[in-house]
């Protein structure tokens, strides 16, 4: 019974000790302060006491250019100043605009970012409750992203470029067709976005008829506009990161499950191999009755041994042992 029970105590312990490592690998990842992590906000009020955007994120860039040679150039991917100003004024941050798509208009809020440290440069970050942009009644989404680039104030990514040329990259909207974007950056009135961990990226352009290719990616979000509270409503995380969280409890109980099987089948196979006198020693069952069994031939043996070679020696003994039994059943 002890080695029995050893052996479970041993197997419950190494369970255990999978648990807590799983939970420690799980809960190991604090949220780093990211250097390339921009904090930016739009206010309603001179006063800046009431926003109606608020976006923190690290936003990278992935641009071509016509360089010129008139041949179609691509950067590396850069991410846009994490000091990039969120500039107010005509034509900048608004939370009342009307962004004008042809001949329509699209009533939006809009993130204007500078660059600090290149002139020319900005990024236009628009957000709608407009449903001709795919937006469900109560929602608001991200629908369009515009650049513009300076390519003489970084000269060190845009390599013979045309001198103080300036190019907006946008992403065309089609009416029939409500932009990608506008169906993933989106939320509830009130609610604010959270995409701490799976990058999204998004075309900014891919018509090279409109012009060189672009695409922005947003990482580390968190991200609300329409706000009618001074801070972040409740976060809702994105569709991305929702299924890579819903993911690791999943993945975490199937190796759990195969290593319990495995211990189990490993500690079966071990027994069975075991020869026949360890067995006895190990399984007290198995041994008592083993015992028994012993016991009880024995006695048999010596009946017989008895009744044979003593035969008419114990005769005597016999009959009183009769006598006795049939005087005592008399009264
Ligand atoms: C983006 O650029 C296009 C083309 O210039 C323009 O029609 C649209 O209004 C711009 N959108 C924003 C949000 O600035
Ligand atoms: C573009 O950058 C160059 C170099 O920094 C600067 O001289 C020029 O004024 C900029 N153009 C615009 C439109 O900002």
């Amino acid at each position: 019974t002890a080695a029995h029970s050893a052996c479970h105590s041993a197997l419950m312990i190494i369970l255990l000790l999978l648990g807590f490592a799983s939970l420690a690998a799980c809960s190991d990842h604090p949220p780093a302060e990211d250097p390339t992590q921009g904090k930016w906000t739009v206010f309603k009020d001179d006063e800046q006491l009431h926003p109606c955007i608020k976006m923190y994120a690290t936003i990278r860039l992935k641009l071509s250019y016509v360089d010129a040679d008139d041949a179609m150039k691509e950067v590396p991917e850069f991410a846009v100043p994490a000091d990039a100003i969120a500039a107010t004024g005509e034509g900048k941050s608004s939370c009342y605009e009307r962004v004008h798509i042809g001949d329509e208009f699209i009533d939006s809020q809009v993130l204007h970012l500078e660059f600090p440290h290149n002139e020319g440069w900005n990024v236009r970050l628009a957000f709608t409750q407009d449903p001709r942009m795919g937006v469900n009644q109560n929602d608001y989404a991200l629908w369009q992203v515009n650049v513009t680039a300076n390519y003489s104030s970084m000269p060190d990514l845009f390599h013979n470029a045309v001198k103080d040329h300036t190019h907006t990259y946008f992403s065309v909207i089609d009416f029939l067709n409500p932009p990608y974007i506008a169906g993933v950056e989106y939320t509830a009135l009130g609610d604010s976005l959270y995409c701490p961990e799976t990058p999204q990226e998004f075309e900014i352009n891919v018509d090279e008829s409109v012009g060189p290719f672009a695409s922005i990616s947003l990482s580390d979000l968190w991200m609300q506009a329409y706000m009618s509270t001074d801070d972040f409503g409740k976060q809702v995380i994105c569709a991305d990161d929702q299924t890579d969280l819903d993911m690791v409890p999943v993945i975490i109980s199937a190796i759990l499950a195969g290593l319990v099987l495995f211990t189990l089948i490993t500690y079966f196979v071990y027994r069975s191999r075991l020869p026949t006198d360890i067995l006895e020693m190990t399984e007290p069952e198995f041994e008592e009755e083993h015992e028994h069994h012993e016991h009880a031939t024995e006695h048999n043996h010596l009946h017989d041994n008895h009744n044979g070679s003593h035969h008419g020696h114990n005769n005597a003994n016999h009959h009183d042992n009769y006598g006795y039994k049939e005087e005592e059943n008399r009264f």
